[in-house]
């Protein structure tokens, strides 16, 4: 079963990182030529820009699309069919300013799109179209959010849940965390060592279909 792993990392080759640590664990654990990875920092993953948005239009109008717009397009459908033939994502990412990286926020733009990964009903209502997937969040973070004083301060694994389980309909979206990083009681090996357990505990159930 092919899994999809996207890492936001900035340094996707830091060997210092909690996040590639976890990551690297992770694919030690897979089988082997199972996994796809998909470095953000090394892609030009575009945002939704001016051209992104023209494209929308004009696709929704039945127009003409410019050259320009219909290679973003095309870039937007390579990536929304990247992550459609891979029953299993994992999204590993350090936590920054209390929610993901930009460049995931703007990969994630890339694969909400509708009539491919979710669509609306006769009543405007949204239905997710992901319903056969499975999704593994895997997050670095120098304080600790599971639980304790912090954890309403955590923006990222709300919002992922919302978008990938909520809106578009993974049956299951679990999180793996490497926190307390930068915390005199927790650091760094303690962390990893406790996310590293966290996959092996979950990997069975995460590649069951
Ligand atoms: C720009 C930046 C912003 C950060 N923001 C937070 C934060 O809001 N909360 C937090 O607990 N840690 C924060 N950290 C620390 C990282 O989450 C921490 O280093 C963690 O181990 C993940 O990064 P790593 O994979 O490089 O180890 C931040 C680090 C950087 C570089």
């Amino acid at each position: 079963m092919k899994v999809l792993i996207i890492n936001a990392h900035p340094d996707p080759h830091s060997a210092t990182s909690a996040t590639n640590r976890v990551v690297k664990h992770l694919l030690d654990k897979l089988p082997v030529g199972s996994a796809e990875v998909v470095n953000l920092a090394e892609t030009d993953i575009q945002p939704l820009n001016k051209t992104a948005l023209d494209g929308f239009a004009a696709a929704m109008n039945q127009q003409q699309p410019t050259a320009e717009q219909s290679a973003s397009l095309a870039r937007l459908s390579a990536t929304v069919a990247q992550l459609k033939s891979a029953p299993r994502l994992v999204l590993a990412y350090p936590f920054y300013n209390f929610s993901i990286p930009a460049r995931l926020k703007d990969w994630l733009d890339n694969i909400v799109i509708p009539g491919e990964t979710f669509k609306y009903d006769e009543n405007g209502n949204p239905h997710g179209l992901m319903g056969t997937h499975k999704a593994l969040i895997l997050q670095g973070s120098g304080s600790v959010y599971s639980s304790g004083p912090m954890a309403s301060m955590e923006h990222s694994v709300p919002y992922l849940k919302t978008l990938l389980g909520g809106f578009l309909g993974f049956a299951d979206v679990d999180v793996v965390r490497a926190e307390g990083t930068q915390q005199q009681i927790i650091g760094l090996e303690a962390a990893v060592q406790k996310a590293c357990a966290d996959i092996d505990a979950k990997i069975d159930g995460f590649m069951k279909a």
